[in-house]
């Protein structure tokens, strides 16, 4: 068994490696990531949509977020794995924050958690680093502000969007995020805050220039046909493999070809 991949490890890849990160939701495709090898595994609150169906992530609860952190934790991966905390369990006060980030460590099993939002999020941040919960970032397209944004749209595009986002992932850094996640931003702004940083980026349609990626595991594998955004290079098209699967397995039940002498007990 590999040794799994520590907080340490993670920081030491800034400017060395890049840092793989990829999501999931339950054992079964952690097991699969974690085969391949993946530096991170993120329990996104985007278990909302890819997993319940939401048009957001909005509606996804802490209990719901620690569930799916257990089932991933449960197959030890080598992975750093990293809870993400969902609307309303730190945007409240500083002590929810710091409670509800413990209880991804506690009960979930995680080794840190993520968490979005800039300036206005500093102290829950500082709080939740000083109980030695080590804090991932999350800066540009912040979905958990869909509404406040109007849609899900790229960030800090204009000289005055670019400099306040620089400022926020200077100010995480210095409050003691060891990670931050750019998400929508353009090439330039991700390279300038990756240079501006001692921490590693993670881009998710940030470029290139970020210090790792990030995908959600079920946009890389092509299991949807109806989203396609721009920043998504599918790696597999497991929507048709599937229904392909189950297409067949449908025909053989209907036409009794399934189950056949060699799937069936013998006295
Ligand atoms: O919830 C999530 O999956 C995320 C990643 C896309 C960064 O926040």
């Amino acid at each position: 068994m590999k040794k799994p991949l520590s907080l340490i490890d993670i920081l030491n890849k800034k400017g060395t490696q890049r840092i793989v990160m990829v999501t999931s939701y339950d054992s079964t495709m952690a097991k699969i990531v974690d085969a391949a090898g993946v530096d991170i595994i993120l329990v996104g609150d985007s278990a909302g949509m890819v997993m319940a169906g939401g048009d957001s992530t909005l509606g996804v609860t802490m209990d719901q977020m620690v569930y799916h952190t257990q089932c991933v934790s449960r197959v030890k991966p080598t992975a750093f794995l990293v809870g993400d905390m969902p609307f309303l369990s730190f945007q409240t006060s500083v002590p929810d924050a710091v409670r509800n980030a413990g209880r991804f460590l506690q009960e979930g099993g995680a080794k840190a958690v993520k968490l979005e939002g800039g300036t206005r999020v500093l102290e829950q941040i500082k709080a939740i680093v000083r109980a030695d919960i080590p804090v991932m970032g999350h800066l540009g397209l912040t979905p958990q502000s869909v509404h406040a944004f109007g849609g899900f749209k790229v960030q800090g595009r204009g000289e005055d969007a670019a400099r306040m986002l620089k400022e926020n992932a200077l100010a995480l850094q210095d409050a003691g995020v060891f990670s931050l996640v750019l998400e929508c931003v353009p090439v330039d702004v991700a390279k300038e805050v990756t240079e501006a940083l001692t921490i590693p980026t993670i881009g998710i349609g940030a470029g290139p220039h970020c210090d790792g990626q990030v995908l959600v595991i079920q946009d890389l594998l092509g299991m949807s046909k109806e989203f396609k955004p721009r920043f998504v290079k599918r790696y597999a098209e497991l929507f048709d493999t599937i229904r392909d699967a189950v297409e067949a397995y449908a025909g053989e039940v209907r036409s009794g070809t399934f189950p056949s002498e060699e799937y069936c007990f013998k006295d």
